[in-house]
């Protein structure tokens, strides 16, 4: 296995660099310019405890005000594409098209990507990551219901209209696994639904018809015209056997796999769930004396029309877990852990001193990366999201850990392309620090740091800006001198602006000398030389 030999080369060329954002996530001004709330926003305010210091992502980085500055950071990357999301309910307030369309809505998103291509920037646009309109969970049960392929084949025909002769690249979902299984399972997400055993299966089963359908809507009616691609973006880790040598830890690997990645991957290329879902959650059913299984079925019709229903398929990937089996009785009751049969390891030596998030393990990307070619018959792949957080609280711009996590990653990517996998792009995630869901603000992915508790949200670079402009403008890794030169420069870099920063309390302080204590001065002044002018006048009369 050469997993450790660094291997220098470059990247075939048009290779497309870029990073990414969602709209809940950086956007603020959630109730602003005729935006309806989402489920994000119901959760965020209402359901109090569930995320980290009970944080919202009301204004986060005030990208809805600040698209021109973020354009400059994506220049300052020298990034081909960048990966955004719409925000369902700021285009359709209720989510019902046939109720209204919000116009300041379709302006803002409108400007937004016409201005990325005066730019040069190539607009990704995801059309669900994650901010489903409240009033379609309030009256309908959200993905529960069936009714959502109607309202979400409505809505996307919508950004096909509006949007469609400048974006050539749409992804339908975004990690709909997350969708499923923390929104309706776990709870951890919103809905905060814990639906156990069966609520993320049905949740699944309508996002895989509407991502069919919408697939199916741009074929019929905008492909022509429009000649773009629509894929689906789906994030899974790598699941490695504990023992390579153990049928039993192989075979559990393979279930993680298919639990995850399978689960959405297969019935959109081949027309169906797993064999392996099926046997599983059908046994376990069966156990818990139910008449059927709690995995939903496709119809004949159903397999065939949401069978090949992709252009690209979008890959988003952070970290890798070891497998083995572990029996998981079907009495405890229903659950997709309990139906999985596995437990998930981590390798001792992976630790990360807890400041990081994920475990830094790049060899896990290319298997991955070769797990999709030879299961899904060689597509077309797009990375959607790759990256790592820091979880600190106070500033830090020299982030090492990301330089290191880019050039593994990024790395083993080309290796996987010189295996033969037909990767065409790569999304860094992410452009700035953002509202990461349940953990608020405490994980930090940004290449830029935001300061939050600044009304303005200043962005600052971090030093892995410098290393991944050079990536992008060499295409690759050229050779080891060059790349070792790559990382000196970028952390000599951050350690200046460091030391501004620490500078900033002074700053701030001298910001409130001439805010507050300037004006104080000078009314008190008035005040007194108005007093003293009273009582001379006095004395004169
Ligand atoms: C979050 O809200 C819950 C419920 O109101 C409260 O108990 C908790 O103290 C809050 N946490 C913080 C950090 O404010
Ligand atoms: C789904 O929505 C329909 C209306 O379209 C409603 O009649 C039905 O009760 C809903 N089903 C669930 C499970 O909420």
């Amino acid at each position: 296995r050469d997993d450790a030999s660094f291997y220098y080369g470059t990247f075939p060329p048009g290779f497309s660099w870029g990073v990414g954002s969602s709209a809940y996530q950086t956007e603020g001004a959630w109730d602003q310019d005729g935006k309806g709330p989402s489920i994000w926003d119901t959760f965020t305010h209402r359901q109090k405890g569930r995320v980290f210091m009970n944080q919202t992502a009301d204004s986060s980085c005030e990208s809805y005000y600040k698209t021109q500055d973020d354009i400059k950071l994506l220049k300052e990357l020298n990034v081909s594409h960048y990966r955004i999301s719409i925000s369902w309910p700021r285009l359709i307030p209720t989510g019902v098209k046939a109720d209204y369309v919000n116009g300041k809505g379709v302006k803002f998103y409108s400007d937004f990507i016409n201005t990325l291509l005066e730019n040069d920037i190539t607009p990704i646009v995801t059309l669900y990551h994650w901010d489903l309109p409240q009033m379609l969970q309030v009256k309908f049960g959200g993905w529960q219901n069936v009714s959502m392929v109607t309202y979400f084949n409505d809505y996307a025909n919508l950004c096909f209209e509006k949007f469609g002769d400048q974006v050539k690249h749409w992804i339908t979902f975004s990690d709909p696994w997350s969708v499923a299984k923390e929104g309706y399972e776990t709870g951890r997400h919103a809905p905060g639904l814990k639906l156990r055993g069966t609520g993320a299966y049905t949740a699944a089963h309508h996002i895989i018809k509407s991502h069919a359908k919408v697939w199916h809507s741009y074929d019929k009616i905008w492909r022509k015209k429009q000649q773009g691609l629509v894929g689906i973006s789906l994030t899974c880790n790598w699941g490695e056997p504990v023992d390579i040598t153990n049928p039993k830890d192989i075979e559990a690997a393979e279930r993680y796999m298919q639990f995850c990645l399978g689960w959405f991957a297969n019935p959109i290329c081949a027309g169906d769930y797993p064999q392996v879902m099926k046997d599983y959650i059908g046994r376990k059913s069966t156990e818990q004396g139910l008449g059927m299984s709690r995995l939903p079925v496709f119809s004949i019709h159903e397999k065939n029309y949401i069978k090949g229903t992709f252009d690209f398929l979008g890959l988003g990937h952070f970290t890798t877990r070891y497998i083995t089996e572990k029996n998981h009785p079907a009495r405890q009751g229903p659950s997709y852990q309990n139906d999985r049969d596995i437990a998930e390891l981590v390798d001792p030596n992976w630790s990360d001193l807890g400041c990081n998030w994920p475990h830094l393990v790049p060899w896990g990307f290319r298997r991955l990366l070769n797990f999709v070619q030879t299961q899904y018959g060689n597509p077309l792949v797009y990375v959607t999201e790759n990256g790592v957080s820091e979880k600190l609280n106070h500033i830090q711009l020299c982030d090492e850990w990301r330089i290191q996590y880019l050039k593994g990653y990024i790395n083993e990517m080309l290796k996987a392309i010189k295996d033969g996998v037909n990767v065409k792009g790569y999304t860094s995630w992410s452009l700035l620090d953002k509202f990461e869901w349940e953990n608020g603000y405490s994980y930090r992915y940004g290449f830029f740091y935001v300061e939050f508790n600044n009304r303005n949200k200043p962005r600052y670079p971090k030093a892995s800006v410098q290393y991944y402009k050079n990536i992008i403008s060499a295409n690759g890794f050229p050779n080891p001198i060059e790349v070792e030169r790559w990382y000196s420069i970028a952390t000599e870099t951050c350690s200046t602006t460091n030391q501004i920063l620490a500078a900033e309390p002074l700053l701030h302080h001298m910001q409130m000398v001439t805010e507050i204590v300037v004006p104080t001065v000078c009314t008190l002044c008035i005040l007194l030389s108005a007093v003293l002018l009273t009582f001379l006048l006095r004395r004169q009369s």
